[in-house]
């Protein structure tokens, strides 16, 4: 099953192209983010229960509120900023946003009324479902949630903290192959049968080369197998530089699944990590249900890591999410389950979800990346809270 529409509005797309092809990341965008028939664009469903995969937050209130703890002490650590911008980008179905902020409106008043939530999204369609889930903050305080293009905030103006939970991963990436001793790129094109093919060419962008030498992967070193496929986000490049010209002082915390530099090309690695979810199943055909499934890659942040120092901010911590949560008071939570008045069924619901955030080969095993920019000497000394186990 896939999109007719989508479908065809790709085929136009390499007709206009002189090869008659477009780049794997070009098609990887348009099935994720076609304005009207992409993925992430069409208006249903799709992260939670009911929808093809599910996120941290789809577990309950508890990583909202524990992130809540961590964003408040970073209120304090910049010295009680007012406006404080916590900048969510890729805010998925709004829930995240809710729970944190149903959180600090009753635990921490003050900040509550010193924060200014900003979301950056790109689909109309989960902008619609962020505007439903938080509409009662919307009613209640009307300037405190904005929803914002890259273009109407202003360099150097946000005083506070970038948030983003997943969203790396769903950025379209190339696909690139080494044969023959040669790093070439893959690009989609049509068969004469009007189906979806592979063409393998040059690289379509000199950044491919750039990328792999700024993380010192050298194909022809190793003993990397012949036809070894991987793909290279080049857009991570292109947010990290866009957040961090927004950035004018503060933080930026990027979790999501991923590896080192190393691990990510590890030879043995030799299909990348690109995975494709339609309702809760996973499989590594992206030519299929267009549209209607997403596509994603593990995170290389190794490399966030070294263009953050590129452009000059400051690497904090690189930390797991299970120990990250845990210093944040998800162990407190565990303990406290048994006294809390609840029936079996829902403390087990809880407990469950508790232990499913902690996972080492689930949710625990995230990786968390924290990068400051322009704090001052002491502000640097302060341990973050969540980092306070490592
Ligand atoms: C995998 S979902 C994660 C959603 C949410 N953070 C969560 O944890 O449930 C990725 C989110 O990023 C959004 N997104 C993708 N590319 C984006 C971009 N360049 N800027 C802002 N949002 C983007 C998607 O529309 C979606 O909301």
């Amino acid at each position: 099953m896939s999109d007719s529409q989508l479908f065809n509005f790709i085929a136009e797309k390499m007709n206009h192209n002189p090869l008659k092809r477009i780049t794997f990341a070009d098609y990887m965008g348009e099935v994720l983010y076609h304005p009207f028939r992409g993925y992430y664009s069409a208006e249903k469903v799709k992260i939670g229960q009911k929808g093809d995969f599910f996120t941290a937050s789809s577990l309950g209130s508890d990583f909202g509120e524990l992130i809540g703890e961590q964003i408040k002490q970073i209120w304090e650590i910049l010295d009680y900023p007012k406006p404080f911008s916590f900048l969510e980008m890729g805010a998925g179905t709004g829930i995240f946003a809710k729970d944190i902020l149903t959180y600090l409106e009753e635990k921490y008043p003050d900040f509550f009324a010193s924060l200014n939530y900003i979301i950056v999204e790109t689909s109309q369609g989960l902008i619609s479902q962020q505007k439903e889930n938080l509409k009662v903050f919307i009613n209640k305080y009307p300037q405190k949630i904005t929803w914002k293009n890259w273009s109407e905030i202003e360099d150097n103006s946000i005083i506070g903290c970038g948030f983003s939970n997943e969203l790396i991963d769903a950025f379209p990436v190339h696909q690139v192959i080494y044969t023959k001793g040669q790093l070439k790129e893959i690009y989609v094109s049509l068969s004469s049968e009007n189906t979806l093919i592979e063409v393998i060419d040059e690289l379509s962008t000199e950044e491919i080369l750039t990328y792999f030498e700024l993380n010192e992967i050298n194909f022809s070193e190793n003993s990397y197998p012949h036809n070894y496929r991987t793909e290279v986000n080049l857009l991570a490049k292109d947010w990290l530089t866009t957040i961090n010209n927004k950035l004018k002082k503060g933080y930026l915390i990027t979790i999501d699944y991923g590896y080192s530099n190393k691990k990510y090309y590890h030879p043995q690695r030799y299909q990348g990590t690109l995975k494709c979810y339609y309702q809760h199943h996973h499989h590594d055909n992206p030519y299929i249900n267009l549209g209607l499934q997403d596509l994603t890659t593990h995170v290389n942040f190794t490399a966030l890591e070294l263009w953050g120092k590129e452009l000059g901010l400051n690497q904090v911590y690189l930390t797991k999410q299970g120990l990250f949560l845990m210093a944040l008071g998800l162990g407190d939570r565990l303990a406290k389950l048994t006294s809390e008045k609840i029936n079996l069924q829902e403390l087990f619901k809880k407990r469950d979800a508790l232990h499913q955030l902690i996972e080492p080969q689930g949710l625990g095993g995230f990786n968390v990346l924290i990068q400051s920019k322009n704090l001052t000497e002491n502000e640097e000394k302060i341990t973050l809270k969540g980092l306070m186990i490592n």
